[in-house]
């Protein structure tokens, strides 16, 4: 393991006014997105879709890395350049995504396990051939009111995390570790601040178990709010609050940056509370961001699939990189 290589992938994903533009979406996922704009989901549509955004001018300054997926990471540009190799050479670090989806836990029909370990140190090897330099791994656990996540369900995906992150780091892969407390459901603040401590608490405990170099990994949490079916919802003060508290409380200073996901906000609102916690002054880590729609909705709707409106889609995606940039350093205003 170079210990060396790994804090500085970490560190220049996060450099100042960067973060991550999460473009890992499954087939599943991704053809989701395309029904919702009426285009039809094939391998040349998602490729130029990807290429879109990777070749928007100016982003560099805003994205430290791309997440692909495993068949983004085997594409390339309509001019032959693969798209890791078209990243890398604008300053932006290639990732790929590793898991293999969120299956029901055994005997816990409520709730989800990651897959994906078996064969992952072979598939790192390719990936790590193919040109990525770091990888995400994403646990989701469910929230009702009581009963769910067990502690089973948050040690079995905390557990998974780690194994994932290790094989990662033997290879001078930086992992980013994803635990997603879902937004989904009616819970308050409280309880994703109560749920999320819990999750944090227990993947700290087994990525030290792990032998994790916290300085060669990344976090991607995601924020404390309250549910999206929740009568009582919350200020952005109040959400960035939240946030950090639960975060200083479980996240040693040594991992570099805190990478949020967006998880189901809109994307005025995912700025917004990344903002508001740079506003609240230096933190141990970079707070910075990994979104994936809360980047991608307002490409994909001034998109539509047509190759007329290809300037209007990087202007809007240029758009969104450049005013999460700004929330980086607190400077962004709605
Ligand atoms: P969202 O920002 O859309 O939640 O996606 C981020 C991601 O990569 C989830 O794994």
């Amino acid at each position: 393991m170079n210990i060396d290589e790994l804090k500085s992938v970490a560190r220049a994903i996060v450099a100042q006014q960067k973060g991550i533009l999460a473009a890992d979406e499954s087939g599943p996922t991704i053809k989701k997105r395309f029904d919702s704009i009426q285009v039809e989901c094939t391998e040349e549509s998602r490729r130029r879709y990807r290429e879109l955004m990777f070749t928007t001018a100016g982003v560099e300054q805003y994205l430290g890395g791309v997440i692909l997926y495993d068949e983004t990471l085997r594409q390339a540009a309509k001019d032959g350049t693969p798209f890791a190799t078209l990243l890398s050479s604008r300053g932006i670090i290639p990732g790929i995504k590793v898991d293999k989806g969120a299956k029901i836990l055994a005997m816990h029909p409520a709730e989800k396990i990651t897959e994906g370990l078996d064969g992952l140190r072979e598939r790192l090897a390719e990936y790590k051939q193919l040109g990525a330099q770091f990888a995400k791994w994403r646990a989701v656990i469910e929230v009702d009111a009581h009963a769910v996540p067990t502690p089973l369900a948050i040690r079995a995906n905390a557990h998974a995390l780690a194994r994932y992150a290790a094989l990662c780091q033997e290879v001078d892969i930086v992992p980013i570790v994803e635990p997603e407390v879902l937004m989904d459901g009616a819970h308050g603040i409280e309880r994703c601040e109560a749920v999320t401590s819990e999750v944090l608490e227990q993947v700290f405990i087994e990525l030290d178990a792990h032998c994790i170099v916290l300085e060669g990994m990344l976090l991607k949490p995601n924020m404390v709010i309250p549910g999206m079916k929740c009568a009582q919802q919350a200020s952005v003060h109040e959400v960035a609050e939240a946030t950090l508290r639960c975060l200083k409380r479980h996240v040693p200073a040594a991992v570099p940056g805190i990478v949020f996901l967006s998880g189901g906000q809109s994307a005025a609102d995912a700025t917004d509370h990344l903002n508001a916690m740079n506003m609240m002054g230096p933190q141990p880590w970079q707070v910075s961001f990994s979104y994936g729609r809360a980047l991608q909705a307002p490409v994909l709707a001034a998109w539509k699939g047509q190759e007329d409106n290809a300037d209007e889609a990087q202007k809007a995606f240029f758009a969104r990189c450049q005013l999460n940039g700004l929330a980086r350093a607190g400077k962004y205003s709605r």
